[in-house]
């Protein structure tokens, strides 16, 4: 058995990544009804809080001092002012005070503890908190739900898992470094981009150094209809999968420090990374001594913002001698080499309207992608 698409497939209408409408059909189909990745729980530090836009939607995620996450839609309940205007802040009290009439919450569960108003005998603060978004942690990573799904199960969540992961507990890692960037194209070409490597050799020339098997213009070993011969007859890992020779990790020059994720350890050495993604919003590499997470909010027809988190052992960032920018900016690095060409991609759907490109045998992952989206849009 091998991955590849044995037939051409159309694909997606070009007007698809830039019609207004089918830009809000996506939000209130997908976007307002799928688990959507927030961050991992150590990017949010005690009495901080964070919003997250989703079109018109806004939240607010707000850890309190023993570590506990409440989640909120971001409205006063008085007249629906939004209460938070900023990404992130501190928070100087416990408690959440709107704007405008001051109104104020208790923000471990969004009660209403006060109003600024003369008391009415029959006014029951008990149906004006907050009101809670769904949420869920799992491994660490903050997922929240605006629709009314309440179940977070791991296999309807993620659409790419790898049982690997089940060796490495999240919840432990520490975050390294944050990095954003809105990128001028739809949401769905980032991530159709993330999903094939037939780019890799011409757009990623340091990456595909690293992962042999990316010269070939794969993502697996088994993307080529002859893999197991293949396999049997060379020992390179163009051919096995893994970095090359003498490399332990994603950076600029392959060393991992002394800092191997040792509970994952064998199964990188073989693979090289590994990977887990969930549609829409999110995919995760695992590396050799780190996690990079990468999440995707579309601000826009023509616009997605990137939030990329890596994340460490927290020995590894207190290693005074461990240089955490020997993997953070190879990692940059490939993201602004995807969001070029990823601009340059959407520059060019406009012209023909709603006619349809063509999926190539290794485009499978974009076909089981341009499946999803089909079956909740029609
Ligand atoms: S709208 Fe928030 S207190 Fe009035
Ligand atoms: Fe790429």
């Amino acid at each position: 058995m091998n991955n590849s698409l044995k037939t051409p497939k159309k694909s997606l209408p070009f007007n698809w990544y830039y019609d207004e409408k089918t830009y809000q059909s996506e939000i209130t189909k997908i976007f307002n009804k799928e688990w959507i990745y927030i961050c991992h729980v150590d990017s949010i530090k005690p009495m901080h809080y964070r919003t997250l836009k989703i079109d018109n939607k806004s939240i607010v995620l707000i850890k309190n001092n023993e570590k506990k996450i409440s989640v909120f839609f971001n409205t006063c309940m008085h007249r629906g002012s939004q209460i938070f205007q900023e990404e992130e802040g501190k928070m100087h009290s416990p408690v959440i005070i709107c704007p405008y009439h001051q109104w104020s919450y208790k923000s471990s569960n969004g009660e209403l503890l006060n109003t600024t108003s003369i008391n009415y005998e029959k006014f029951s603060k008990k149906e004006y908190g907050l009101k809670n978004v769904n949420y869920h942690i799992w491994n660490g990573l903050i997922f929240i739900n605006l629709g009314k799904n309440k179940n977070f199960s791991k296999k309807s969540v993620f659409q790419y898992y790898d049982d690997t992961f089940e060796k490495l507990n999240l919840n432990q890692f520490v975050t390294g470094h944050i990095w954003k960037k809105k990128v001028q194209c739809n949401w769905k070409i980032y991530w159709e981009n993330y999903s094939e490597c037939l780019h890799c050799p011409n757009i990623h020339p340091e990456l595909s150094d690293l992962v042999p098997l990316y010269q070939r213009r794969l993502v697996d070993i088994k993307d080529h209809p002859e893999w197991n011969i293949l396999k049997d007859k060379y020992s390179n890992p163009k051919f096995q999968g893994g970095l090359k020779d003498g490399s332990q990790t994603w950076s600029f020059d392959g060393n991992a420090q002394g800092h191997l994720l040792e509970s994952v350890k064998e199964e990188l050495e073989s693979k090289g990374q590994i990977y887990i993604s969930t549609w829409p919003s999110m995919f995760l590499g695992v590396y050799g001594d780190h996690v990079r997470v990468v999440r995707l909010i579309p601000t826009g027809p023509e616009e997605v913002e990137l939030t990329a988190e890596w994340l460490f052992q927290k020995n590894t960032l207190n290693d005074p001698n461990y240089q955490k920018s020997n993997v953070i900016d190879f990692g940059i690095l490939v993201m602004n080499q995807d969001a070029d060409i990823a601009e340059i991609n959407q520059k060019g759907l406009y012209n023909l309207g709603s006619e349809q490109g063509v999926l190539m045998p290794e485009e499978y992952i974009i076909y089981e992608f341009q499946k999803y989206i089909k079956k909740r849009l029609i």
